[in-house]
């Protein structure tokens, strides 16, 4: 049985006072099915001050893949551990596209997030160019194996996957249901049976209120990241209550 994750990024978004907001909209969400925020790191202090004592989880976008050391910039996974972080993103599109993270950096972060006690969030995705050759299994199947190979595949047991079709996210156009499903069923059966079913995959790119339901309906998708709608008290907080009441896979 795999509890349902619902996930927000918050990107580069927020400031002290639109956030004191934001998570007092949302705080009570995590009550009925599991939350998290995942966000810049200077507001790591105010953020674990905030959620502290409460359901919500939090947790960083991004980690050094060195431990410490002369790396003027970065931000280890000790430092957000300190800061209560349960989670990190992992290969976030934006990283691979803006920042051009290799799958063996990604790997490297991912390892390093574990050694500190961090739950990696895995992120994978096509691009459209990608998807419109036929190659959406070949890509996420490299993404994905390259992480198993350098943290071995018993790792995923202490990790969170999630697809995110970069043609999806932030513009609106969202995978359907379908779409996703075949997707997150080709990884999971990537994995050794019993490793697999245990492992969540969460889907991202423009879920919403309007659409999450649908998405969440899906027999292999286990929750979702949520970009822009996690800024919304509002959409989050609806995302949530419908991962509360999709039925438990
Ligand atoms: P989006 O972003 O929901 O705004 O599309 C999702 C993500 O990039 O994690």
């Amino acid at each position: 049985m795999r509890a349902r994750l619902v996930a927000g990024n918050w990107k580069m978004h927020g400031s002290r006072a639109a956030n004191a907001s934001l998570l007092d909209g949302i705080v009570s969400a995590a009550d009925t099915v599991e939350c998290a925020v995942c966000v810049p790191f200077p507001y790591l202090e105010q953020v674990s001050a905030r959620l502290k004592g409460t359901s919500l989880a939090w947790g960083a976008q991004d980690l050094s893949a060195h431990a410490q050391g002369a790396y003027t910039g970065e931000v280890s996974a000790a430092m957000l551990a300190e800061f209560g972080c349960r989670y990190v993103l992992v290969g976030h599109s934006e990283r691979r596209q803006h920042h051009a993270e290799t799958d063996a950096l990604v790997a490297a972060k991912f390892v390093a997030a574990q050694a500190a006690g961090l739950v990696p969030v895995l992120c994978v995705g096509e691009t459209l160019a990608e998807r419109d050759a036929g190659q959406t299994e070949a890509v996420v199947g490299r993404q994905l194996q390259v992480v198993v190979d350098a943290a071995g595949a018993a790792s995923l047991a202490r990790a969170v996957l999630a697809y995110e079709p970069v043609w999806a996210i932030g513009t609106g156009r969202t995978a359907t249901p379908e779409q996703a499903q075949v997707v997150h069923a080709f990884l999971r059966g990537r994995l050794e049976p019993e490793l697999g079913q245990a492992l969540r995959i969460l889907y991202g790119g423009s879920m919403k209120a309007a659409n999450a339901a649908s998405l969440l309906a899906m027999p292999d998708v286990d929750g979702g990241l949520v970009g822009g709608a996690a800024l919304v008290a509002e959409e989050f907080t609806a995302i949530a209550a419908a991962a509360a009441r999709a039925t438990t896979h």
